[in-house]
């Protein structure tokens, strides 16, 4: 059979193995590994790594963020930065605001998408206003199409809900067969601190970390496991920053709580001291939970060795910087608590953990790929349509170059922000050709098809 396509010469890696073999492509899915085969189109990946794309399943584009507050990305920009860095596959939020009805929320947000994005699309459902229409009708009808995640806040007074609602919520999921996405951070420790502390005058972006301690997010996780384990629904913890909340985690597994839990690059590579630079420059760093020390960058990394974490994501959540709708705005300049949470990171994420993990030894390449693809897929029911190179599976694929050496600088990058946290970060290893359904999306820098991303439905 004569392939559209063949990627020739590379070594294939998957979650569980790493090998030499030609991939045959016909009508966007993955017809042939290994043996002999023919392609229209043959990439020679000699000296490359081929992996499946990069699934990031925890992202923000154009999530409303407060009067006079815009997000730095939509649908084009933040797809474009995801394809340069690797991925063929975004999970972003559909945010229910209060008083706002979820499917309506929905069929916005899928509107805004279409035609725009260069990667697949799976959406997770926000609920801030479980009313009854909300929780008897509309949530169970979107998950029924497919958007089998939801994602309640214990944080952010606009967004949190208490105990009884987030119970409510669980409850609906659970019968209907969704996961649900909890942010744990104690809200009222959280609101208690920043008064004290601008009672203080202590306003600089600083004051952000140390209003938002390690036991705030650590009495949040166990709250959230709780009531997961009262309700008996499936939980993921997300962007967990530090060892406290890791031992909830694990220690709620011990009693049987069905859990996923994520971290992400920030709790790797940024400390609390970043949002201490000159000139309100640490507003860049702002992002909830905030970013700890060297300690709990270990215990992440220790997360992610041991199988305690399954989900690397980037919480990409940009705003730009220097703009009176991001970062500087009139309000956050006068105090921390109105800067904008969120740093940029969808086009980092996967060259920081291959340079930083993989190419410096502290995980191998399968479990790059079991952590920033192939376990995104089976959480959130993609697998095998998704993250992994098997016969069948759309060929959403990454062809890496492990000898590209680059150094990080937001210039080279493609999000609608005007700066990344990782300027000047050295890495080693980057995707130079991206495949989406077959068809080359990125080529050596350059973006190579029209956007062709579609919203996916998903199963569990
Ligand atoms: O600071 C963050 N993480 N912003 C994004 C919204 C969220 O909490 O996930
Ligand atoms: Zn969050
Ligand atoms: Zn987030």
């Amino acid at each position: 059979m004569l392939y559209d396509l063949v990627i020739s010469n590379g070594t294939v890696a998957t979650a569980s193995d790493v090998f030499n073999a030609d991939i045959g492509v016909h009508e966007g899915k993955i017809a042939q590994i290994g043996g002999p085969m023919e392609g229209k189109q043959v990439i020679d990946a000699s000296g490359r790594y081929v992996l499946p794309g990069g699934i990031d399943s925890h992202v923000h584009i154009s999530q409303p963020s407060g009067p006079g507050i815009e997000m730095a990305d939509d649908f084009d920009t933040a797809t474009r930065s995801a394809a340069f860095g690797g991925n063929t596959m975004v999970m972003p939020f559909c945010l229910q605001e209060r008083g706002q009805s979820l499917t309506g929320a929905f069929r916005d947000y899928v509107a805004q998408s279409e035609g725009k994005s260069h990667v697949d699309i799976g959406f997770h459902l926000i609920v801030t206003d479980p009313t009854p229409n909300v929780l008897g009708q509309e949530l169970p009808a979107l998950i029924e199409e497919g958007h089998t995640s939801v994602k309640v806040f214990m944080t952010y007074e606009a967004l949190r809900m208490d105990d009884a609602e987030i119970l409510a919520t669980m409850d609906v999921a659970r019968r209907h067969g969704a996961k649900v996405l909890v942010h744990c951070e104690n809200e009222d420790v959280i609101a208690f601190l920043a008064q004290r502390a601008e009672e203080a005058g202590d306003v600089a972006p600083r004051a952000h970390a140390k209003t938002r301690p390690i036991a705030a997010e650590r009495e949040a996780t166990h709250r959230a496991l709780t009531l997961a384990e009262v309700v008996d629904v499936p939980i993921v913890i997300v962007h967990v920053s530090n060892g406290a909340a890791m031992d909830e985690i694990a220690r709620a597994r011990t009693r049987g709580v069905d859990i996923t839990a994520e971290t992400c690059p920030q709790y790797l590579m940024l400390e609390a001291e970043d949002l201490s630079r000159q000139n309100w420059e640490g507003a860049k760093f702002v992002c909830s939970p905030p970013p700890r020390d060297r300690t709990e960058q270990e215990n992440c990394w220790r997360g992610l060795q041991s199988g305690l974490f399954e989900l690397f994501s980037s919480d990409h959540c940009p705003f730009r910087y220097a703009d009176d709708k991001g970062k500087r705005n009139a309000d956050g300049l006068r105090s921390f608590r109105h800067i904008p949470n969120g740093i940029p990171g969808v086009e980092t994420r996967l060259p920081i953990l291959f340079s930083e993990g993989v190419m410096k030894g502290r995980i191998d390449l399968s479990r790059f790929v079991a952590l920033t693809s192939t376990n995104h897929a089976k959480t959130y029911g993609l697998y095998p349509q998704k993250g992994t190179i098997a016969i069948g599976s759309d060929a959403d694929i990454a062809i890496w170059n492990p000898e590209t050496h680059r150094v990080v600088r937001h210039a080279d990058l493609h999000d609608g922000s005007d700066y990344t946290p990782y300027e000047g970060l050295e890495v080693q290893g980057w995707p130079e050709m991206v495949l989406l359904r077959g068809t080359t999306v990125i080529d050596k820098g350059t973006m190579t098809a029209k956007s062709h991303g579609t919203v996916v439905a998903r199963r569990g």
